[in-house]
């Protein structure tokens, strides 16, 4: 287990060891019902914000998605024409939006673990939906890439996952450990030994990324973080390729019916070759696809638990 593993107060969502294997399951069972059209239960209004104060594509649109999906009522916040802007504080903000009757608050935050204190203090009305936290937790997208895994074989048990690349900075690879591993899958590293971070060593096995390929059944790539300061200097894309990236010759290798994913953005031609992001092997759309149908179900959790929009 991670150091920073404790279940946060119900009402949240902000790390997957905020869920035991049987509430995945239910959030799971639940964003399926939604891709196949089921309707959401709330009958009350809902208000949410989505705060993100790092750049993001797939995420805040997916929640967005999600949200209008669920028929909640968007409050629009940008952080660079916020107050943030004049010095308030992330709970000083909180504080503001819960009192203006905002009832969940979607936060994306470079500062790891940016949500301890705001959730201890006891004094903010919102629920917290942890968006990402600096190379922290991504439980969305731990849960898309799950809810992708599932489709894919049925099962976690005894699946082999191979996670290369930067995974000392990927709050993906975080939350993907943590997660498969209580589900039963087998979790494997691979990628430059300095970009892997010890503290994961518990929750899988580093290995030789061409010896380690072959042997598993979804193979997921990561993205070189250079805005977290990775392979900045002396970084040759076309060497990063040649020794860890997915190359077209490399994924001939792979078992057959294995998958490559990867939660993107994707640095086409470094780790992952140009030709395999659409190619019948990836899940890439995919993944982004169930992404809204996750975060429709993870809303939903907090609104039931939280007793909005008339859920019981
Ligand atoms: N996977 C992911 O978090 O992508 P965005 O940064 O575009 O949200």
């Amino acid at each position: 287990m991670l150091a920073y593993a404790t279940k946060q107060i119900t009402g949240n969502l902000v790390g997957m060891n905020d869920l035991d294997n049987e509430e995945i399951d239910d959030l799971l069972d639940r964003a399926e019902e939604f891709k196949h059209g089921a309707k959401a239960k709330l009958t009350e209004p809902v208000y949410v914000v989505n705060l993100f104060f790092e750049n993001s594509t797939r995420t805040h649109t997916s929640f967005e998605m999600a949200e209008r999906k669920l028929g909640l009522t968007i409050l629009p916040f940008d952080p660079s024409r916020s107050s943030v802007t004049k010095g308030e504080t992330l709970h000083d903000t909180l504080l503001t939006l819960g009192a203006i009757g905002a009832n969940i608050a979607v936060i994306r935050h470079s500062q790891n673990r940016y949500y301890d204190d705001l959730i201890k203090g006891g004094d903010l009305s919102l629920g917290i939906v942890n968006a990402g936290d600096g190379s922290g937790e991504h439980p969305s997208q731990s849960l898309l890439d799950l809810m992708t895994i599932r489709e894919e074989f049925g099962k976690f048990t005894g699946l082999r996952v191979l996670i290369c690349g930067d995974i000392a900075h990927s709050r993906v690879a975080r939350s993907n450990a943590e997660a498969l591993g209580k589900l039963g899958a087998k979790v494997l590293f691979a990628g430059p030994r300095e970009w892997f971070a010890d503290d994961l060593a518990n929750l899988g096995e580093y290995g030789q990324w061409d010896e380690l390929l072959p042997t598993a059944d979804v193979v997921m790539m990561l993205r070189v973080q250079h805005e977290r300061g990775v392979g900045t200097t002396d970084f040759d894309p076309s060497e990063y390729s040649k020794q860890y990236g997915l190359t077209v010759q490399r994924a001939q290798r792979m078992k057959k019916g294995a998958i490559v994913m990867h939660p993107g953005p994707i640095n086409r031609g470094v780790e992952l070759a140009s030709e395999l992001v659409q190619a019948p092997c990836s899940r890439f759309v995919k993944q982004m696809q169930n992404g809204v149908f996750v975060r429709m179900a993870m809303l939903e959790r907090i609104c039931a638990e939280r007793h909005l929009g008339g859920m019981k």
